[in-house]
């Protein structure tokens, strides 16, 4: 479904200093159907580097991806996803407006069903970004992000700038679709908690590398890296 092999990504810069950043050092994994995957790992480590990588952003200096079908991506600032001028209707019509998928009544009917699966109502659709909450925001994005039939979503701290009890509906949500469309998840998080309710395997990420991969359970139960082990007790102990 999806596999990634050693991919390496080392950004440079600077005329005068020049700048070096090794952010993506010889990272391998594979994302199976209707699984999720999640990375943790601290600010900066190289996480949207990955993501980046997966959706063709950016290109890896090393290392080959393998994905079989579309992949979307779900950022963290919905907000800023949406274009402001734009009415929330046309948001969601715009992916299949630009990939030329159905006529017109079959748009506005795919707008429909997106509508439903993500639990929103049609009053929506006439509504500006600004007139809309920000659960209620990445909800739309969600939908935006199915209008294409994706096998497989990135989903980079997807809940980060939510409420709370917003995270935890918008969570829900994300797992209920999963099971309903089959779809694989690639989920970035530095939320131990979360991550443990989501994710099936994750890979434990400190400066570039993967020190740890496996399955949750195990991950998060039975800690080896020593960075692991500061990540664990620093949830237990917050
Ligand atoms: N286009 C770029 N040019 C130069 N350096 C970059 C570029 N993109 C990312 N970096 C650097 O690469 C490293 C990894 O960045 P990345 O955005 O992947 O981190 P992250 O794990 O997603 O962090 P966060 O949790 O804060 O989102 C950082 O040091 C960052 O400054
Ligand atoms: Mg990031």
């Amino acid at each position: 479904m999806l596999k990634v092999s050693h991919i390496c990504k080392t950004f440079t810069g600077g005329i005068i200093r020049k700048t070096h950043v090794d952010a993506v050092k010889d990272v391998s994994f594979t994302i199976c159907n209707g699984e999720t995957f999640g990375i943790v790992g601290n600010s900066g480590c190289g996480k949207s580097t990955i993501a980046n990588m997966l959706l063709s952003l950016i290109k890896p200096d090393s290392g080959t991806i393998e994905i079989d079908g579309t992949i979307q991506i779900i950022f963290q600032h919905p907000e800023t996803s949406l274009d402001p001028a734009k009415k929330i209707g046309y948001s969601l019509e715009e992916p299949m407006i630009i990939h030329k998928m159905y006529d017109k009544a079959g748009r506005k009917k795919r707008v429909k069903e997106l509508l439903d699966l993500v639990d929103l109502g049609e009053e929506l659709l006439d509504r500006y970004p600004h007139q809309i909450s920000g659960g209620e925001a990445q909800r739309i994005m969600i939908a935006r992000a199915l209008s294409l039939d994706p096998k497989i979503l990135i989903l980079d701290e997807p809940t980060s700038m939510l409420d709370v009890s917003v995270q935890a509906q918008v969570m829900t949500l994300l797992k209920e679709l999963q099971e309903k469309l089959g779809l694989s998840y690639l989920f970035i998080s530095h939320d131990l908690d979360v991550v443990r309710w989501f994710c099936d395997e994750i890979a434990v990420m400190e400066e570039g590398k993967f020190v740890e991969t496996g399955r949750t359970e195990d991950v998060i139960g039975h800690p080896k890296a020593e960075f692991t082990k500061k990540l664990v007790e620093s949830f237990i102990l917050e």
